[in-house]
């Protein structure tokens, strides 16, 4: 199949604005095929010798570890870095130079750097792919990707439609990369409400509300959730990215913006689906999603983050243009495994 990333005759994933609604739609059914591996039925060595320079400036765990378990799925080999201070950025290594030297050593590079744009440089010192796994404030669109791709596969189950649906997207969405890619994202699809919930200070930014309104979608702002929630398909909760505010930002109530089971009940249809793309912060004191809500089948943060092997394989597969060859390499897993892989 025609490789459905690459853009600009480069062939790396560095922004949602790479793709349209039928590239997007081709990648998730390589993304299904996958299933078979990521639910340990079947193997697949397609990328044997291959290997994936995972190079993480900033933390992570899900994206981190996904896109390596994705590359070894598919039978490839992943070298990591974890951290700016184990790094030679620390000695004062330009991003450049650290490129063109993992150039020599790898397939292709994952990278999360703290600063926006910063993937983009590294794609542009290398002829090897390059996606981006968060640069800084400013996109992360592996992560939306998999998002929409639970979206459409919760609506599957629900028997509803993207087109027309309504989603709230809550919190943080100032700094918050992976809701700048969302809403990219969901400007593909049509008629589409989008409530964008978040204390005053932390609003979307506007390039990114004008370029979603293009689409003829409706785009409203809130900033309390009261008058947001109703009728919303999706609940899109976000951590606040503390870590990336400039000065001490006083949020009256934070309390306020938190998604839990009661406003559920309170404000939400009894198919609501709550998403997040974790880390969510279990501190005392922080009001990001509660646990409340674990028993909850509305709550599909776990199968939302199943979701990212199988389309961080598509992506893998996508760029290193061996998607046609996955189903055919498949082979019976020996190995046992539990037929539920958490507990409930
Ligand atoms: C997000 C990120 O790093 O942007 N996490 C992730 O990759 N799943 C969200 C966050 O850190 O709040």
């Amino acid at each position: 199949m025609k490789n459905t990333i690459s853009y600009n005759n480069t062939n790396h994933l560095l922004s949602i604005d790479q793709f349209d609604r039928d590239s997007v739609e081709k990648l998730f059914r390589i993304a299904d095929m996958m299933k078979p591996i990521t639910t340990r039925q079947k193997i697949c060595r397609v990328l044997e010798g291959a290997v994936l320079g995972n190079l993480f400036f900033e933390a992570s765990t899900r994206t981190r570890v996904s896109f390596g378990a994705a590359f070894c799925r598919l039978g490839g080999s992943v070298c990591d870095t974890t951290g700016f201070t184990f790094s030679s950025m620390a000695k004062g290594e330009s991003i450049s130079d650290t490129s063109k030297v993992i150039s020599g050593y790898v397939d292709i590079m994952v990278i999360r750097h703290p600063e926006i744009g910063s993937v983009a440089q590294f794609a542009n010192a290398t002829n090897i792919p390059v996606v981006n796994g968060g640069d800084g404030p400013g996109e992360h669109p592996s992560q939306a990707l998999l998002d929409l791709y639970t979206i459409l596969t919760e609506f599957d189950k629900l028997n509803k439609t993207i087109d027309g649906s309504h989603i709230a997207i809550v919190g943080d969405l100032k700094y918050g990369r992976t809701v700048h890619s969302l809403i990219k994202l969901l400007s593909l699809y049509k008629g589409l409400k989008i409530s964008l919930i978040s204390p005053n200070i932390l609003k979307m930014p506007k390039y990114l509300i004008d370029q979603a309104s293009t689409k003829g979608n409706v785009i409203e702002e809130k900033n309390s959730i009261t008058s947001g929630l109703e009728n919303v398909d999706v609940i899109y909760a976000t951590r606040l990215q503390k870590e990336r505010f400039t000065s001490e930002i006083d949020i009256d109530s934070e309390s306020s913006f938190q998604i839990n089971l009661a406003k559920l009940n309170l404000y939400c249809k009894k198919d609501t689906i709550v998403m997040h793309p974790l880390p969510r912060d279990s501190r005392p004191g922080s009001y990001d999603l509660s646990t409340d809500l674990d028993k909850d089948p509305r709550l599909a943060i776990f199968r939302q983050a199943d979701n990212g092997i199988n389309i961080r394989m598509a992506i893998f597969s996508s760029l290193l243009e061996v998607d046609d060859l996955i189903e055919r390499s498949m082979k019976d897993a020996k190995w046992k495994s539990p037929k539920i892989l958490r507990p409930i």
